[in-house]
């Protein structure tokens, strides 16, 4: 187990001399280390045991932080920026010498986000280095939403957990570039697109759902818990299966025919916030159960229920 607390000092002496830091941000919990120290980055890759093709994203303090390590120069990333920074959005910007290529596994562009967190902004300000953060679950595992999460699964790899409580937005942040010179979302997440074409107009959608993607990281199965999940509508997921005792994850109304099954219900009130609040919780919670399987509803196509429902087939998906 991993010391956990708000010691802002202490974390950034570790991070300075190379350790690994799991971080709070509204998104996730990261698992941090020096971007530009690059033993401290393999590190990274070998305590998730990902992969060195999936590149990281690098967490900055401020926009005026940015031009050191990349370029943001193109208009719409710019109002972007200037719109949801700090906040669950991250940018594909050219990147600059000074970050390493296996910080982006080789790719020119570097993946940029100001996250939303007052501990980790302080922390961020004082170490005046980029910090390079995956989310902090073993590669594929459901990502982290509490220091406890965290703790679980690499406490023995972080040499301290800065505890910034629960996650506020509770999904990973939306990735957004530019590709044949049109604002394109890579990965849902955070932020929903209704928000981000209020500020820049239509954008494209190129989210991967092959087992060998164009950008890494959009792989088919993801975010999985170890129990098989099926996602869907619940009653008819129910109707096929009588001997199993199942996990339900709900969204509003839970009166199934269903005696002894256990529920999970990611909004009462069908509040596709306090869903996503949940979401990764509940799979947790569902995955160390006493359930065979886990069964899950798919959410209204909409604002953040199209991210959930991309997370929910990513892990339904093996
Ligand atoms: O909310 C978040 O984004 C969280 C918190 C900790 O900031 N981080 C996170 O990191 O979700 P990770 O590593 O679990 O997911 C990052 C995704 C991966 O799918 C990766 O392939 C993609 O970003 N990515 C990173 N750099 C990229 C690049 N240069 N080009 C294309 N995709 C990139
Ligand atoms: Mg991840």
């Amino acid at each position: 187990m991993a010391e956990t607390g708000k010691n802002i000092d202490l974390a950034a002496e570790l991070l300075l001399k190379g350790k690994l830091v799991a971080i709070p941000t509204e998104t996730v919990y990261g698992l941090a280390a020096n971007a530009i120290n690059e033993k401290a980055v393999i590190s990274i890759f070998e305590a998730k045991q990902r992969p060195f093709f999936d590149p990281l994203i690098i967490h900055l303090p401020d926009i005026e932080s940015i031009a050191k390590y990349a370029d943001l120069k193109d208009i719409r990333l710019q109002k972007l920026a200037k719109a949801f920074w700090p906040g669950p959005l991250t940018l594909l910007l050219p990147k600059k010498e000074i970050v390493p290529n296996l910080v982006t596994s080789g790719l020119n562009h570097v993946a940029v986000r100001i996250p939303k967190h007052t501990l980790t902004l302080e922390l961020l300000k004082k170490i005046n280095t980029p910090l390079a953060a995956p989310s902090a679950n073993p590669f594929g595992y459901v990502s982290p939403t509490e220091p406890a999460h965290v703790n679980r699964q690499l406490g023995d790899k972080v040499a301290y957990i800065l505890d910034g409580g629960p996650c506020a937005v509770g999904l990973e942040s939306t990735i957004i570039g530019i590709e044949e010179d049109k604002v394109c979302i890579f990965r849902l997440g955070g932020l929903a697109i209704e928000d981000i074409e209020k500020i820049v107009g239509k954008v494209e959608l190129q989210i991967n759902h092959s087992s060998d993607p164009k950008a890494p990281g959009q792989l088919k199965s993801h975010y999985a818990p170890k129990k098989p999940l099926y996602i869907g509508n619940i009653e008819q997921l129910l109707a096929k299966n009588t001997i199993k005792k199942i996990a339900v994850i709900c969204f509003g109304e839970e009166n199934f025919q269903a005696k002894d099954h256990l529920i999970f219900n990611l909004s009462k009130n069908k509040d596709l916030q306090e869903a996503a609040i949940n979401l990764f919780k509940y799979l947790r919670l569902a995955d160390d159960s006493s359930a065979d399987v886990v069964m899950c509803s798919e959410l209204p196509e909409v604002g953040l229920g199209r991210a959930i429902n991309d997370r929910l087939k990513r892990a339904a998906a093996h």
